[in-house]
């Protein structure tokens, strides 16, 4: 599978997972709406929205639901295999700072794939979040 081409056919079941998460989204205060998608070692593919609350703070970003998802299911770190972020902003919407220190939680390296209905761009967690803290400096 080719993650590392932004217009490979590898990428066509996230990115439809992806806005079937988008979908779902609980956005009634931002208005903000996004969906993720994530591909987990042994090609299962997990989604997730954003879950809003009215008590501001408390909401959720599309990427940790679909972490959160796929660890409910058994996902293990070194298991989160790609993510893709889609929204119908026209400016590509990267995963916000506290998702990427969560996504290095399960992945020492990942594709990321943004999406709006007319563009895409490929990153990686390692340029998005250089340095990451992880377990391995808890135990040095
Ligand atoms: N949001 C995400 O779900 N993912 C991102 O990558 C950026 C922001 C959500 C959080 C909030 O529900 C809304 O978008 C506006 O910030």
């Amino acid at each position: 599978m080719y993650f590392n081409d932004p217009q490979s056919h590898a990428w066509d079941a996230l990115v439809e997972a992806a806005w079937k998460g988008w979908e779902h989204a609980h956005a009634p205060y931002s208005n903000f709406h996004v969906g993720a998608a994530l591909l987990r070692a042994g090609g299962g593919i997990v989604s997730g929205c954003n879950v809003e609350n009215a008590a501001y703070p408390s909401s959720l970003c599309a990427e940790r639901t679909a972490i959160c998802a796929a660890v409910a299911q058994g996902m293990k770190p070194g298991e989160l295999k790609a993510l893709v972020v889609v929204t119908e902003a026209p400016t590509l919407t990267p995963p916000c700072g506290a998702c990427r220190q969560v996504l290095a939680e399960f992945a020492d390296d990942l594709p990321i794939l943004l999406v709006n209905r007319h563009h895409r761009t490929l990153h990686s967690l390692a340029d998005l979040l250089p340095h990451a803290f992880t377990v391995r400096n808890l135990n040095a």
